[in-house]
């Protein structure tokens, strides 16, 4: 055995992978307006952390969220969510994949304006086959959760930008998904309520089996991130460690520069 290594302690068992996406290729349009919009890109995730996707406007992170969630079809590469490759699933399978194992929050939080706040957040209960009176129950306590208690009879209408921002926290966050992603979700809260939403992002991330990707470019919320990953142009160009939150999985990792 080379000496050098002797001292090296046993490595710890690997950190289990939630997302494992490689070689993501993503163009929209044709022939001469056609763009390029994701190139070439690995993304991981792994069980316990949050991890943060930043760029500015424009480089792709929704595009890329679109297609770890399954809710876009990419044009190359790999997406492994839960040790299943998105690609290879029917579309029944992917959609009923989503609905158990995934709380997407939408950058334009796609509320149903007809339904109630409560309704609103009993749509992932109800799909899982729950009965109503329980499915509104479940939504009452995560509306509680996300400040929102005594709002659910009302109409999505009445609600201001950043309560409608939290109704979708809980619609995304009341079946108990392992795993959470959001895009851009404390661009309409203030700092009490974005404090209120990551803390319960950050709950999630502990709790066994769970992880969450945030799409952000609020700087107010980056040291709640474990990863970031920065994102320019369609590329994945650098991936930061914080260690504050670290779980202990990444003790022992540095930061990672994917590109000098
Ligand atoms: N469905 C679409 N059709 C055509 N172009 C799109 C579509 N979705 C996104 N784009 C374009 O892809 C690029 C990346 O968009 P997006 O992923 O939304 O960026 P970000 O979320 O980082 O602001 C932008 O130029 C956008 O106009
Ligand atoms: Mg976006």
């Amino acid at each position: 055995m080379n000496p050098q290594w002797s001292s090296v302690p046993d490595p710890s068992p690997s950190p289990k992978l939630v997302i494992d996406a490689s070689g993501i290729e993503k163009s929209f349009g044709d022939g001469s307006s056609r763009i390029h919009v994701l190139k070439n890109v690995n993304f991981q995730a792994y069980i316990g952390e949050i991890m943060m996707l930043v760029g500015p406007s424009g480089c792709g992170k929704t595009t890329l969220l679109s297609a770890i969630a399954g809710t876009m079809g990419v044009d190359g590469g790999d997406i492994i969510v839960f040790d299943n490759e998105l690609g290879k699933m029917s579309g029944a399978a992917l959609t009923r994949f989503r609905a158990k194992n995934i709380g997407f929050i939408f950058q334009q939080f796609n509320l149903i304006p007809t339904l109630t706040v409560a309704e609103n957040v009993s749509v992932p209960l109800l799909i899982q086959g729950l009965a109503g009176g329980k499915a509104l129950k479940r939504s009452r306590e995560a509306l509680e959760k996300v400040g929102l208690g005594q709002r659910w009879k009302e109409r999505p209408n009445k609600l201001s930008g950043g309560e409608q921002q939290r109704v979708a926290i809980a619609r995304a966050l009341v079946h108990d998904p392992p795993l959470v992603i959001c895009d851009e979700p404390t661009a309409a809260l203030d700092a009490k309520n974005g404090e209120i939403v990551l803390d319960l992002f950050s709950q999630v991330a502990r709790s066994p089996g769970r992880a969450v990707i945030i799409v952000t470019h609020d700087n107010r919320i980056f040291s709640y991130a474990d990863r970031i990953s920065h994102m320019d142009d369609g590329e994945i160009v650098e991936v930061t460690k914080q260690s504050r939150t670290t779980p202990p999985h990444f003790e022992h990792e540095h930061t990672i520069a994917l590109t000098p």
